[in-house]
C-alpha cells in the first residue's frame, strides 16, 4: 500500500468516528502482525488491515518494529492501541513464550510499545482477545454463564468468560493430558505436521475438549483458530455433551479484541493499579 492510499484510508476511517476516541487493533500472530483501526460499536474493522511477516526470529525488538510498522500505516490517527501477544500477559508484562522468541519472557511489552508508538497501549493474550471479540460482537454475543473460547492454531489458547467478563491469561492449552502437553498433540499444527487424518485430529480434539467439560463445565465452546473455517470438516465428529460453535469473526477477531480491551482499559480507571480488563470490567457490550 502506498503511503497516499494509507492517507485517504485513515481519512476516510477517522470521518467514520466522528469524534469518539480512535482504537488501533494490532494482532501478533506466528506468521504475520495484522493492523486496523477498529470501530468499537459495530465490532467493525474501519479499513482494511495492514499485515507484515511476523520477524524470524520473533524477538522483542524486532517484533516492536514490525508493530510499529503496522501502526505507521494508519497515520498516528489514533488514541489508543490494543495489542495481543500469544503467550501470559500481566500488568503489561508478557509471563510466557511458548511459541515466541525467549526474549519476551519477562519484557515490558506495554511500556516497550507505548514508548515505541507514543501512545497508550494495552497488551493481552492473543486467545482472550479473540474470545472478547466473540463475546461482544460475535458467537458469544447475549451469552449468559461461563464460555470458553478455544483457539486451534499453532498452539491452542483458551480464554474464559463468566457473563461476559474475562477471567484472563487461562492457559488451558498446556493441560497435561496421556502425559503429553495437550497443544503438541491437538493443535492444528500437530495435524499438519503429523499429517493426521480431520478423523484422527478430531479424535484427539474430542478427548481435549471432553477433559476441559469435565474440569469446568462450560456452556459453550467458541472454536477458533484457522480451523473454524473447516468446522464443517471435523466438528460433526466430536461428541461431547457441551454446544461448540465455530468462531464468527476468524482472521479479525484478534485485531477487533485487542482494540475492544485498549476501549476499556482508556474509559475505566485503574482498580488499585490493575488494568481494567485484567481486573473483572465487563468485556460484552
Ligand atoms: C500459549 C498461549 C496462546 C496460545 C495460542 C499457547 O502456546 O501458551 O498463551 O494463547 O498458544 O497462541
Amino acid at each position: 500500500m502506498s503511503g497516499l492510499r494509507g492517507k485517504q484510508r485513515m481519512h476516510t476511517w477517522h470521518l467514520k468516528t466522528g469524534n469518539k476516541m480512535a482504537i488501533l487493533g494490532i494482532d501478533i500472530g506466528g506468521s504475520g502482525v495484522k493492523g486496523a483501526p477498529v470501530d468499537t460499536a459495530a465490532g467493525e474493522l474501519l479499513a482494511e488491515r495492514h499485515r507484515v511477516p511476523t520477524p524470524q526470529p520473533s524477538d522483542v525488538t524486532s517484533v516492536v518494529e514490525a508493530v510499529a510498522e503496522v501502526a505507521a500505516q494508519f497515520d498516528g490517527g489514533f488514541d489508543r492501541v490494543g495489542i495481543t501477544f500469544p503467550g501470559v500477559v500481566v500488568d503489561g508484562v508478557t509471563r510466557s513464550a511458548a511459541n515466541v522468541d525467549k526474549s519476551w519472557l519477562d519484557a515490558p511489552a506495554a511500556r516497550l510499545f507505548s514508548d515505541r508508538l507514543g501512545k497508550p497501549v494495552s497488551v493481552l493474550n492473543d486467545a482472550d482477545a479473540a474470545g472478547v471479540a466473540e463475546v461482544a460482537y460475535g458467537a458469544g454475543r447475549d451469552q449468559s454463564g461461563l464460555i470458553m473460547m478455544l483457539t486451534f492454531g499453532t498452539g491452542i489458547g483458551s480464554a474464559l468468560f463468566l457473563d461476559g467478563t474475562l477471567i484472563p491469561n487461562t492457559e488451558f492449552g498446556h493441560l497435561e493430558l496421556d502425559g503429553h502437553d495437550a497443544e503438541s498433540k491437538a493443535a492444528d499444527r500437530a495435524r499438519e505436521q503429523e499429517d493426521l487424518s480431520w478423523e484422527k485430529w478430531a479424535h484427539r480434539v474430542r478427548n481435549y475438549l471432553a477433559h476441559v467439560e469435565m474440569l469446568l463445565s462450560p456452556r459453550l465452546f467458541i472454536i477458533g483458530g484457522g480451523v473454524s473455517k473447516k468446522a464443517d470438516r471435523w466438528l460433526p465428529l466430536i461428541d461431547i455433551r457441551t454446544p461448540m460453535v465455530p468462531a464468527t469473526l476468524l482472521n479479525n477477531a484478534g485485531i477487533i479484541g485487542a482494540a475492544r480491551i485498549a476501549e476499556i482499559d482508556g474509559r475505566a480507571p485503574d482498580r488499585d493499579g490493575v488494568a481494567p480488563h485484567e481486573a473483572g470490567e465487563r468485556v460484552a457490550g
